[in-house]
């Protein structure tokens, strides 16, 4: 069947088209048309996204968007020209929420198909399966429990899962998320939004050039990993302040994340360094060292949570998604979470998404939106029953 899916939760209109076969086993698709119309530039000036501008810009693009995926995937919109259709739902912002609904139920009442309310989260999760640059995927069978590490510019989780679709929140932000720690650090260093990229860019220069960091903090499960970058060229560390940022959280028990303490605690050093220093935002290497020493810190609790998890629970897959895991320092961590730790730890198995879906994107909405149809088809909402849920969790 073709499925038509749409995702308007945050500052992105997607629309996509795909064919999607199989039952619920084993679930494969081709994508006819995928697009994404962004709307970056419009929010750049607030460094963040204005939910009223991002109404006003989806209900702008959704028909242009809808027009040119129509024509992508060489159909025609006055027949029936999809099956299904798959819409966010939640979380994310309400008024944003509500246009891809309301276009989503008018679209579904016109062609009459089904319509299929969509976890956001969920996507994020089914978004590891495309592959980079290919039309044809599988939703892979993968061995349980599993584990989601969701990492975005609203959510920071970990999702445990027995079985597909049967989630349950064993740890999360108890104040900022990782994604928006990023753009609001980006923005103390007069970086564009969105952040996350550019802190990205500025700490991996850092690392090219061999800065040090004030990484200390030695974690037994992990060995000394963290601790090597101090050891680096201690001649660029010579010219820099010794930077020490908090990893907030990473001793604690539970799975939960906290990123306001390290994103004030990068506040407070500006402030200071600006009464010794007025134009220390001028200074390009300062600005390298602290996003260096802010992505080190922020990665190592998400990192380390991560690996008790996998511990406690045993994992066997592990699933990383959200704008966040488009992280190359994150990902080379987690991926050397699989090395030198005995067979178990070798044997998990992990999976990132392709780059270009790390962000919003109705592709991993449409895949999502099918299984969920395949296993509740008798019980498919009206379409007048759907409703925007800003704060959704998974369950
Ligand atoms: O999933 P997403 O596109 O939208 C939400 O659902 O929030 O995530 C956006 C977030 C933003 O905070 C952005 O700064 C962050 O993902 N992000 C990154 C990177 N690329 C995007 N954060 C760190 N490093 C990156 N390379
Ligand atoms: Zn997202």
């Amino acid at each position: 069947m073709k499925i038509l899916s749409i995702e308007t939760s945050c500052d992105d209109t997607g629309i996509s088209i795909m064919e999607a076969k199989g039952g619920i086993k084993n679930p494969s698709f081709k994508v006819l048309a995928n697009n994404v119309a962004s709307q970056i530039s419009i929010h750049s000036p607030y460094g963040g996204v204005y939910p009223k501008l991002a109404k006003r810009e989806h209900i702008k693009n959704l028909p242009s968007v809808l027009e040119k995926t129509l024509k992508d995937a060489k159909l025609d919109k006055k027949a029936k020209p999809v099956d299904l259709i798959t819409v966010t739902y939640g979380p994310g912002l309400e008024p944003a929420l509500w246009t891809g609904i309301v276009f989503a139920k008018e679209l579904a009442r016109k062609w009459k198909i089904p319509l299929v309310p969509v976890n956001h989260m969920e996507g994020h999760i089914f978004s590891v399966f495309p592959k980079a640059g290919k039309k044809n995927f599988k939703v892979l069978k993968i061995n349980f429990p599993a584990l989601a590490l969701l990492v975005s510019g609203g959510h920071t989780e970990l999702v445990l899962m027995k079985k597909w679709m049967d989630y349950k929140i064993i740890g999360e932000t108890l104040d900022d998320a990782v994604g928006e720690a990023f753009d609001k650090v980006a923005r103390m260093l007069e970086l564009p939004y969105p952040g996350g990229p550019e802190i990205s860019r500025l700490a991996e220069q850092a690392r090219k050039l061999g800065y040090a960091s004030g990484l200390t903090t030695r974690i037994p499960l992990l060995g000394n990993r963290f601790s090597r970058a101090v050891a680096l060229r201690r001649d660029s560390l010579a010219r820099l302040p010794q930077l020490s940022f908090p990893r907030p959280m990473l001793h604690t028990k539970n799975f939960d994340f906290s990123y306001s303490g390290l994103k004030t605690a990068v506040l407070y050093f500006l402030k200071d360094q600006q009464k010794k220093h007025s134009n220390i935002l001028q200074n390009d290497k300062m600005k390298q060292a602290i996003a260096l020493e802010f992505e080190n810190a922020a990665v190592e609790c998400l990192v380390h949570k991560t690996l008790r998890a996998t511990e406690k629970y045993k994992i066997k897959t592990l699933i990383v998604g959200g704008g966040v895991s488009a992280n190359l320092y994150l990902r080379k961590e987690i991926t050397r979470l699989r090395q030198g730790f005995g067979r178990a730890r070798k044997n998990l198995k992990i999976l990132f998404p392709a780059p270009e879906l790390t962000g919003d994107n109705s592709l991993m909405i449409g895949i999502a939106g099918y299984v969920n149809y395949l296993k509740n088809r008798r019980k498919t909402p009206t379409p007048r029953s759907i409703k925007a849920i800003g704060n959704l969790r998974l369950k």
